[in-house]
């Protein structure tokens, strides 16, 4: 049980709109913003998939005066958001539309409040919380993963620095999520894989949160029933219209659970790996996730049983539901092949240290229900190496 006791305020106030086909709906959004025109963020896999070209098509038959910057590169950079800041400014006001997954969703919050802050760079992030408003952002996820529509923060590399920065401010949460499970048929397996993983983490660590509470818990129990049935389904069968809404509300609502609870080690540990080796995030956990659970137990055997019955494990002969979720999620995680060992991800024996280093000084590792010394986590890594 989380403590009765501990405080928590709600503010998931933002419009979603849910279901095969809501992206028509778009222009009608953008106008509820007071705009009546759009500047669209994408990426170059969204043109590829002829994503970008369905919604675009939809606001010029609508007459919505548009304008696009679809360059944004997965795990974005200053340089992105930077470049998209300057198309968005010279467009002038309008509404943000955030097209593709938490890559784009991220590097558009960072546009968003540029426009509203025309002194600023990407690289000034720390000082820009508590600058002037951003423009009005709907975010249209295109994977089903990281729920970065439920939050106004975006994850970017400084590349002159070396180092991630959060860029974020009340006014970049987007107003509304579009989630159209449609817009997700075509991602790959793989794909489907490591993101719909991201997805399932948010909702086991979200549950043994140290920040987890009553709302929290429902929202992250929901999350990972609906996840752990349409993953598999949606991983082998793209096509599977049903599968691929089941997963969309699953991940959203992952994304509302961890929002108001913080994650753990996993995020800690991906965060590092992903920093040290470019691994994407959702295989970067997966490369851990069993290992930390089997770490954690000690200190989450009431919420590792919540996730295992959302999983619809059979009640264990032997009473140990924490070992039954540990076991459920490696056989969902086998079923997407999508564990690989550290050294097939780029990781060289030798930055095991500074990896363990990283994911101990990892905010996000401060909610961890057992909370691991640098020794420790390079023992998990060197499990799994
Ligand atoms: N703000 C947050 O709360 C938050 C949380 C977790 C992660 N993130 C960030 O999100 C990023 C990862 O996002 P992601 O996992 O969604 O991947 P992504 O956005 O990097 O997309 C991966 C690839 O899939 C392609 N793609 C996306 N949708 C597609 C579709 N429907 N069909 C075909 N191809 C498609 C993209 O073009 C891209 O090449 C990281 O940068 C991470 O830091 C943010
Ligand atoms: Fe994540």
């Amino acid at each position: 049980m989380t403590d009765p006791l501990t405080s928590w305020s709600l503010d998931t106030v933002c419009r979603v709109e849910f279901g095969p086909g809501r992206i028509e709906l778009l222009p009608e959004l953008i106008a509820a913003t007071g705009h009546h025109r759009a500047f669209v963020v994408t990426d170059p896999g969204l043109r590829a998939a002829g994503i970008a070209e369905r919604v675009l098509k939809i606001l010029t038959a609508a007459g919505v005066e548009h304008a696009v910057y679809d360059e944004v590169a997965p795990n974005p950079s200053t340089g992105n958001v930077d470049a998209g800041a300057a198309r968005a400014r010279g467009f002038g006001p309008a509404a943000v539309v955030a097209l593709g997954g938490g890559s784009v969703l991220d590097a558009a919050k960072g546009i968003s409040l540029l426009v509203g802050n025309p002194d600023a760079a990407a690289a000034d992030a720390d000082r820009l919380w508590e600058a002037a408003d951003g423009l009005p952002l709907i975010a249209v996820p295109t994977t089903s993963g990281t729920g970065a529509e439920t939050n106004g923060f975006g994850v970017v590399e400084d590349t002159t620095a070396c180092r991630k920065v959060y860029i974020g401010h009340p006014s970049v949460k987007p107003c509304v999520a579009l989630l159209d499970p449609e817009l997700t048929l075509g991602l790959p397996p793989a794909a489907t894989a490591a993101t719909g993983i991201d997805a399932l983490v948010h909702g086991i660590e979200s549950l043994a949160s140290r920040g987890a509470n009553a709302f929290s818990t429902a929202y992250a129990a929901q999350a990972v029933t609906m996840i752990g049935h349409s993953l598999p389904l949606a991983h082998r069968d793209g096509s599977d219209l049903q599968a691929r809404a089941e997963l969309m509300m699953g991940a959203h609502l992952a994304g509302q659970a961890l929002t108001l609870s913080g994650l753990g080690l996993v995020h800690g540990i991906g965060h590092a790996l992903t920093a040290h080796t470019g691994t994407p995030h959702g295989v970067a956990l997966a490369a851990v996730l069993e290992e930390v659970m089997e770490f954690s137990t000690p200190r989450a055997r009431e919420p590792y049983e919540r996730a295992a019955r959302a999983l619809g494990v059979t009640p264990p002969a032997d009473g140990d539901w924490a070992r039954a979720a540990v076991a459920a999620v490696r056989e969902l995680s086998g079923a997407l092949d999508v564990k690989r060992p550290l050294r097939a991800l780029g990781a060289d024996r030798s930055l095991l240290p500074a990896i363990a280093a990283g994911a101990v000084a990892d905010a996000v590792t401060r909610n961890a229900p057992r909370l691991p010394e640098e020794r420790e986590v390079l023992e998990i890594l060197t499990r799994v190496y």
